[in-house]
């Protein structure tokens, strides 16, 4: 057990054999180890990190931690009952689509091990709405933290009835507008259409809600960067006037790589960090306290945790450093994150962005 519990034993003796795996297949057999909910239960007192000091709040959300699971790690929410065993304060399932979707030929995930980070081309692949509520129903009764439900959709009417359809089985909805890797989404990011999206979604939403935000482009040397870095500001200072309760920054960066069936995909991992806490700063210099931020993007430990909380995040998120650190990563990173609190005096999460 303390090869699964221990991210250096992990990395030692189990991530070797996985990544002899072609990606997905490896993630398959991940998904069919978390299936065994009560050993996940089981193991939840090695995996759970507890510290007073790491109790917070997402937009009225109680969190025992700040640590949440990113969208697209279980896109089915298949296995929510083990994923909330692993210590996590929230957990992110989707994204889910209205319709069943194929998403995109293979391979369309590659690993740049060297630089711990991921490329992923998946393209929405769903199995839909409806399978999305009956795994909901079943699986809520037995999860140990609170369940984000990333939704999407090509229009305007997709994205509305995703979220109705989902928005009663969980805490918060978060609308992913940003994913690379999907053609049409890009609609989204017109300031008409996205206002018409969110006062659609507002007209009757109970629930807090967050939108995933496209990353800054990684090059502002051309004036396109600058003109689409200007937007992305535009688009999370709309969301912040129409009500929107967290901006999740951000999803992968665009990249090109021969390799994938559709040559390009979305970079997340250890290369993104530093863009992304870039990013963080901006937005929260932007948007100002109206708005929850949760940063995600190449977090690995508890330093870059704190590192994300100091540039004016309120949660992180993690996807990439799970598959590369596996399940006690999350308890690792919290661990070191209230080590770090201790350290510098600070009593809660809320108060690293107070005083950075
Ligand atoms: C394999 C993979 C699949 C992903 N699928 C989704 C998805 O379905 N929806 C979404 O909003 N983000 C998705 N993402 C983006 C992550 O949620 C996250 O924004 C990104 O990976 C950066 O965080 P990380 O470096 O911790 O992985 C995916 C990322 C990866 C690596």
């Amino acid at each position: 057990m303390a090869l699964i519990l221990n991210p250096g034993a992990y990395q030692k003796f189990i991530r070797p054999f996985l990544f002899l795996l072609p990606p997905e297949t490896a993630q398959s057999l991940a998904e069919q180890a978390l299936k065994f909910a009560p050993l996940w239960e089981a193991l939840s007192f090695g995996l759970d990190y507890n510290h007073p000091a790491l109790r917070t709040d997402l937009a009225g959300i109680a969190l025992r931690n700040p640590v949440g699971l990113a969208a697209g790690y279980d896109k089915n929410f298949e296995v929510l009952p083990s994923l909330t065993s692993l210590g996590f304060g929230y957990v992110t399932g989707g994204t889910v689509t209205r319709d069943v979707r194929p998403g995109n030929p293979q391979p369309r995930v590659l690993r740049y091990q060297a630089d711990e980070s991921l490329v992923n081309a998946y393209g929405f692949p769903s199995k839909g709405l409806d399978h999305a509520v009956t795994e909901l129903e079943a699986s809520l009764p037995n999860t140990m933290a609170p369940v984000v439900a990333s939704v999407s959709g090509l229009d305007i009417q997709e994205i509305v009835t995703c979220h109705h359809g989902i928005e009663p089985y969980v805490s918060a909805v978060e609308v992913n507008i940003s994913s690379p890797n999907t053609a049409g989404l890009r609609i989204f990011h017109d300031v008409n259409v996205l206002t018409d999206l969110l006062n659609g979604l507002n007209e009757c939403r109970r629930k807090p809600l967050f939108v995933k935000m496209p990353p800054f482009p990684s090059s502002t040397r051309t004036g396109d960067g600058a003109d689409a870095r200007a937007l992305i500001l535009r688009l999370a200072t709309l969301c912040a006037e129409l009500g929107v309760d967290a901006l999740t920054v951000a999803n992968t960066q665009p990249i090109q790589d021969a390799r994938l069936a559709v040559g390009s995909g979305g970079l997340s991992g250890k290369l993104v960090y530093h863009a992304m806490l870039r990013m963080v700063s901006e937005l929260r210099t932007a948007v100002g306290d109206s708005v929850a931020i949760n940063a995600v993007g190449g977090i690995f430990s508890g330093r870059d945790a704190f590192e994300a909380l100091s540039a004016g995040a309120d949660t992180v998120q993690i996807l990439t450093s799970l598959i590369y650190r596996g399940p006690g990563v999350v308890r690792s990173i919290n661990k070191e994150l209230s080590h770090i609190m201790e350290l510098k005096g600070l009593k809660s999460v809320s108060e690293i962005r107070q005083t950075s």
